[in-house]
């Protein structure tokens, strides 16, 4: 699905680490407490998978779409803006596919993309492209377990393998989760790691953290502008080099 900080171009190889971990550890459960458009997910081979986030309509969607549900075929302009201005008047999975799908690079009721005639006089049509992608994504999906819920909820676990994706510091918020707090992620990411084996993407992270993957990516903040960034892969200094 296209994503704001999709991992879909590094899934590459970040999933073949992660999988190698899972087989050679013998580990039955993976979670994926950030898993957004589960560019991640759909690549990963263990037991049981959980897929997770805090986003209420975007977990609703996945699971509407694992039972079945097509969306619509159109979203126009007129509808775009009523369900953006009165979510609570419509099934959290058309707030979904409104808020991600018929918007530019998929950002949160980030403005109406729609049908667009590119420089070259291409006609694009952005929500058909979205809804497409979701499509071929979804036979990857059907072991996945989806819930919608805080990062936190997974404090109990034991010997899994946690892969987060966190919002990253100093990079555009989620509409949905504004003010993510870095410092009680990092803590918290700590104490999971005594019991489990966490990896987590960021640009950086605090120095007790090895970084044990690393890849220099262009991304697209706005229309205008693209920054380019070393993509990293962080472990605890408390676990074994992978
Ligand atoms: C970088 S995106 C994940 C992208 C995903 N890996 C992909 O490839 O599509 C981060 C996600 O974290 C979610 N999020 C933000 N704060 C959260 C929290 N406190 N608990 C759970 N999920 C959260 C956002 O809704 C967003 O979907």
């Amino acid at each position: 699905m296209k994503y704001m900080g999709s991992k879909a171009r590094l899934s590459k190889e970040l999933a073949p680490i992660i999988n190698k971990i899972i087989k050679d550890k013998n580990i039955s459960i993976y979670i994926e407490p950030f898993v957004g458009g589960a560019n991640m997910i759909e690549h990963i081979r263990c037991e049981t998978k959980i897929g997770s986030d805090n986003n209420e309509y975007l977990i609703q969607m996945w699971k509407m779409l694992q039972q079945g549900w097509i969306p619509p075929e159109e979203i126009s302009k007129e509808l775009y803006m009523k369900i953006r201005d009165n979510k609570n008047e419509f099934d959290k999975e058309i707030v979904s596919i409104a808020g991600f799908c018929s918007t530019y690079n998929a950002k949160w009721f980030g403005g109406y993309a729609g049908k667009v005639k590119t420089k070259t006089g291409l006609q694009r049509d952005y929500y058909k492209e979205s809804i497409r992608n979701i499509v071929k994504q979804l036979n990857r999906l059907k072991d996945v377990e989806f819930l919608n819920a805080d990062y936190t909820s997974f404090s109990e676990y034991k010997n899994a393998l946690i892969y987060c994706d966190p919002p990253y510091e100093g990079t555009t918020q989620y509409g949905t989760s504004k003010a993510f707090h870095h410092e009680r992620f990092w803590d918290w990411v700590r104490s999971m790691s005594k019991n489990n084996i966490v990896l987590v993407s960021e640009y950086n992270a605090p120095e007790d953290f090895n970084c044990i993957f690393e890849k220099s990516l262009t991304t697209t903040l706005d229309k205008n502008s693209r920054k380019k960034g070393f993509e990293k892969l962080f472990l605890h200094e408390s676990k074994k080099p992978i």
